[in-house]
């Protein structure tokens, strides 16, 4: 079998968020569907990508640049019944795009596609993907933001942890519980790279190698916060990237390590992108697989009250 590689995109969607993690040609996770930038942009990176299939589908919070309506739709056009499960917080988000959501989930359900919310402390796998949920604990779920998916996701030895909207005070309870799942190679900034979501002491600890902020240019949050990026640039070992500034940016591992950074990796021209794609696509052998029934084993939350 040739070697498995393992990329994670975080893809420039403007003032919100999507990012895609892939074994290969195997597996691949999707966490979010904002295509408020340009939903063509999307489509043709997800093409380049040999995406075939969604092993998981995440939307981390239930506001439209996590959750967008009109994204999770264009997914389901796209890959139909190839999605194969969808998690969501189960906060009760009342606007019309939540709405539109729910009804988007029913056609999916009836399909087949298994629509769930997850919890603090679950954990499994994808092929050699790992993922653990940090986030959220109902006993908090006590906002949108605070009731996001907060998810760590290994490729090997290489890790990527993504936040999603979650602010400060329900990062206390996560360095709590889970401080030593918190160590990761790539950190998708909380929340934006907003002040309220960037904890110091969660930072230190998380000692990312790369920190991505997902953001549009002049939001209107001010996004990201001058203080948080001193922070994020403080702790992060390599590098702070703006996808405003730099675009989408790809993180390509071999299990072991990242072994390429590849910034404004959605560009349209012959470019890095399609370089590395072919590479990827190279070593990858189509493989057909069974999925069982119920692969992800939910274990009660450890370390709650
Ligand atoms: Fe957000």
């Amino acid at each position: 079998m040739a070697e498995s590689k393992f990329s994670c995109s975080i893809l420039d969607v403007g003032q919100g968020s999507l990012q895609l993690i892939e074994q290969g040609d195997d597996f691949n996770i999707i966490i979010d569907c904002n295509i408020c930038k340009a939903p063509e942009h999307v489509l043709r990176y997800l093409g380049r990508r040999k995406v075939r299939q969604v092993d998981l589908l995440i939307l981390s919070g239930t506001d439209q640049d996590h959750a967008d309506a009109d994204g999770l739709e264009m997914l389901w056009n796209r890959f139909g019944t190839e999605i194969k499960r969808v998690w969501y917080p189960n906060y009760p988000a009342t606007t019309d795009n939540w709405r539109q959501i729910k009804r988007v989930f029913k056609k999916m359900e009836e399909a087949g596609v298994e629509v769930y919310s997850p919890s603090a402390g679950e954990e499994g796998a994808f092929g050699q993907l790992k993922f653990k949920v940090l986030s959220p604990h109902p006993d908090e779920s006590d906002t949108s933001n605070n009731t996001s998916i907060v998810v760590k996701i290994t490729a090997g030895e290489v890790s990527f942890l993504f936040p999603g909207d979650c602010e400060d005070d329900r990062w206390q309870s996560i360095v709590k519980y889970f401080e030593r799942h918190l160590p990761a190679d790539v950190l998708l900034a909380p929340h934006h790279g907003s002040h309220n979501g960037c904890v110091e002491r969660a930072i230190e600890l998380i000692a990312p190698q790369y920190t991505v902020v997902s953001c549009g240019k002049d939001n209107q949050f001010g996004h990201p916060d001058k203080e948080a990026l001193a922070i994020y640039r403080k702790y992060s070992r390599k590098a702070v990237y703006i996808t405003h500034e730099v675009g989408s940016v790809l993180f390509e591992c071999d299990g072991r390590s990242i072994t390429n950074v590849v910034l404004d990796a959605g560009r349209d021209d012959d470019g890095k992108k399609e370089t590395v794609a072919a590479s990827l696509l190279s070593v990858a052998t189509p493989t057909r697989f069974e999925f069982p029934n119920r692969p992800i084993k939910p274990n009660k939350p450890r370390g709650f009250a």
